[in-house]
């Protein structure tokens, strides 16, 4: 068999686990043997959750594209690691051949060595889903460079408090990115985010949409230019080669930024050879990929989903995965379909907030399309209600093709808790069971655990797992408060979840200030740090709601002073306030005006009673004699639009 790891039975999903928590070493150095090393670990684990310190392969080195590209080369060269789907259906598809990715993201790394680009440098990319966001990726961490991706929706505020945090000082774009009908103008944002930037030295901007530029002297470069120069170099009599620099196992291969209950986003670091061991192993085992097979997950590479399954996941298994440019909605409903289709997609990996999107369409886009290549289908992101599940299972997998139900984080570097396709039986609605090497337990709110089952409860993880996240870039307490220090020597994942008498996990959602909307993670308290900066804006609270298309709506309640014009006129400025500081992402829904928000005698927002009149639960509120003025909460339920 190809991966000698890949699990092809219930009976070996159980022998494996159990064998996973019980000589972890012995079993996550067997599974790193089928790696390239450029030296072998000195011990498989060191760690402690109470710094936290996690070293999984430590003393060993090793270059991650070595394992993502080249050690594919002599087999696969001529097959697609990537085929490119435009954003428009009558442009020109891009199939990058092993080769050509080896040959690119060479030049890309030679490109980057030119401009003064060293190991541990932060490079951060702001691009659209194009191939040369691979490269970019690749190309830092074939020079040990560590990426900070950004996802092409986020502000120029956004951007720069991410550049400030990382300190990076390199970046890579594009003139503009294509969503759709829209052209997201990506240099021009980077040009508003440098502004009293003190840090960056260089910006390499790839032409995709022709979308003028203003190109700073002495700054700014263009990304073809610097890649014709660096051809010559690392192509010689027709070898291509640009040497891979080692890296030891726990150098941090990449920092993401991802939103927590308090302050501003957070840059999770993850290192590089957990990571690598890790977003293989659940590639290949979750999706049952077989070689040959096409891979199309539909998240953009902004977000974690994108780093581990569509780049170093499936590039490490030497898959084919599909990369799509646009949007699933454009130019109909019907486009995943005819991407399916066109491709002979085999493995469709994507979020319920999409699926619940199309479903709105009805069955018309999905009439005379050949869905027939699917083999496996996946979720990610958020519960998935019943309906969109058989929705799902119904008309794009006929019945045929197993769901997997994926639930991870941004933090835990690639999937924990999942079914794995046709091996584990799935079950609606229910991630069901850990992946060997995961330690699931549930705390109640006093952090003690729950045993036994059927049990509910605050999800944690008892032991660390290859690809934990290692800390928050420049805040290690940070990463230790956040993640280590509300239940004492758990990981703590700010999820609550179910367990059934088999031992299977639902994850029910965020159980502290994080919405989840459309998939998308996002902060009460940093939607109410952009709200707040709206000059009319007093106060403000930001609750979710349940939204039948996003899962999670935002809703804001506020407090103005004088209003100046209609309020409606008030509502628009503070929605554009909002996008303008974090994103269009983080739009409010619903704005509330009220007089006064519901505090207790300390001062503190009861957010409890705000989420059930947003959810319309006004009937039973619970106690409220603890607050401070208990008229303010009869206003603001009066007062619901
Ligand atoms: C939620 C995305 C239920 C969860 C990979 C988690 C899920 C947060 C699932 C992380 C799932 C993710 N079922 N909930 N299958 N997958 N979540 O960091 O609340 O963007 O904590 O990572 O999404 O979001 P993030």
């Amino acid at each position: 068999m190809h991966y000698p790891y890949q699990i092809t039975s219930l009976e070996q999903y159980h022998r494996d686990y159990r064998r996973s928590t019980e000589d972890p070493e012995g079993f996550w150095s067997e599974v790193a043997e089928q790696f390239q090393w450029r030296r072998k670990w000195d011990r498989v684990l060191q760690w402690n959750f109470r710094e936290p310190k996690v070293e999984w392969f430590g003393g060993a080195q090793l270059n991650i594209t070595e394992n993502c590209i080249d050690r594919h080369l002599s087999g696969k060269g001529e097959q697609p690691a990537f085929i490119w789907e435009p954003n428009n259906p009558e442009d020109r598809v891009r199939v990058v051949t092993y080769n050509r990715l080896h040959k690119r993201v060479c030049q890309f790394a030679q490109v980057l060595t030119n401009l003064g680009v060293k190991k541990g440098d932060r490079v951060c990319i702001y691009m659209g889903m194009v191939p040369e966001l691979a490269y970019a990726v690749l190309g830092c961490a074939r020079i040990g460079a560590i990426h900070s991706v950004i996802f092409g929706g986020f502000s120029a505020q956004s951007i720069a408090d991410r550049l400030e945090d990382a300190q990076a000082e390199y970046i890579v774009t594009a003139d503009g990115a294509y969503r759709g009908e829209k052209v997201i103008p990506l240099k021009s944002v980077i040009d508003d985010a440098l502004i009293g930037n003190r840090t960056v030295k260089k910006v390499i901007v790839y032409t995709r949409t022709r979308t003028p530029v203003s190109m700073i002297k002495g700054r700014d470069v263009w990304w073809e230019d610097e890649m014709e120069y660096a051809e010559s170099q690392v192509e010689k009599d027709g070898i291509v080669s640009f040497p891979a620099v080692a890296t030891d196992a726990e150098d941090p291969l990449f920092i993401l930024y991802t939103s927590g209950s308090t302050g501003k986003p957070k840059g999770v670091v993850h290192s590089t050879a957990g990571y690598m061991v890790w977003t293989n192993y659940t590639f290949v085992n979750t999706f049952q990929y077989k070689p040959g097979q096409v891979h199309f997950c539909t998240a953009d590479i902004g977000w974690i989903t994108g780093h581990s399954y569509i780049v170093y996941g499936p590039l490490s298994a030497g898959a084919t995965s599909l990369m799509f440019e646009g949007i699933p909605t454009w130019p109909d409903a019907g486009r995943f379909w005819d991407i399916v289709q066109k491709h002979k997609v085999n493995i469709l990996y994507t979020a319920p907030t999409a699926i619940r999107s199309l479903m709105g369409f009805g069955l018309e886009p999905l009439k005379d399309k050949d869905l027939s290549s699917l083999q496996v289908l996946g979720t990610v992101g958020e519960p998935i209600n019943e309906e969109a599940w058989h929705w799902y299972d119904e008309h794009v997998g006929h019945k045929q093709s197993p769901i997997v139900d994926t639930w991870w984080q941004t933090e835990t570097g690639g999937v924990l808790i999942s079914n794995l396709a046709g091996v584990t039986p799935a079950i609606p609605s229910w991630a069901s069971l850990p992946m060997p090497g995961v330690q699931p337990l549930l705390v109640d709110e006093n952090g003690a655990e729950i045993t036994g089952n059927p049990a509910s409860g605050n999800l944690c993880i008892r032991a660390p797992w290859p690809s934990i996240l290692r800390t928050t870039w420049g805040d290690h307490e940070r990463c230790r408060q956040t993640y280590f220090s509300t239940y004492e020597g758990l990981y703590f994942t700010g999820d609550g979840a179910l367990r059934d008498e088999h031992g299977n996990y639902r994850i029910t959602g965020r159980v502290d200030d994080v919405l989840n909307v459309s998939g998308h993670r996002i902060g009460t308290a940093e939607v109410e740090n952009a709200i707040n900066m709206h000059s009319d804006v007093v106060e403000s609270a930001v609750v979710g709601y349940p939204h039948d298309i996003k899962g999670q709506g935002i809703y804001a309640y506020v407090i103005c002073t004088n209003l100046r014009g209609s309020e409606e006129d008030t509502r628009k400025n503070i929605i554009q306030t909002v996008s303008r500081i974090i994103g269009p992402i983080a739009k409010p829904d619903r704005i509330q005006f009220v007089s006064g928000l519901p505090k207790t005698r300390s001062g503190k927002i009861m957010r409890r009673i705000l989420r059930k009149i947003a959810e319309g639960e006004t009937a039973n509120l619970g106690d409220t004699t603890t607050l401070l003025d208990p008229g303010v909460v009869e206003e603001i339920k009066n007062g619901k639009l």
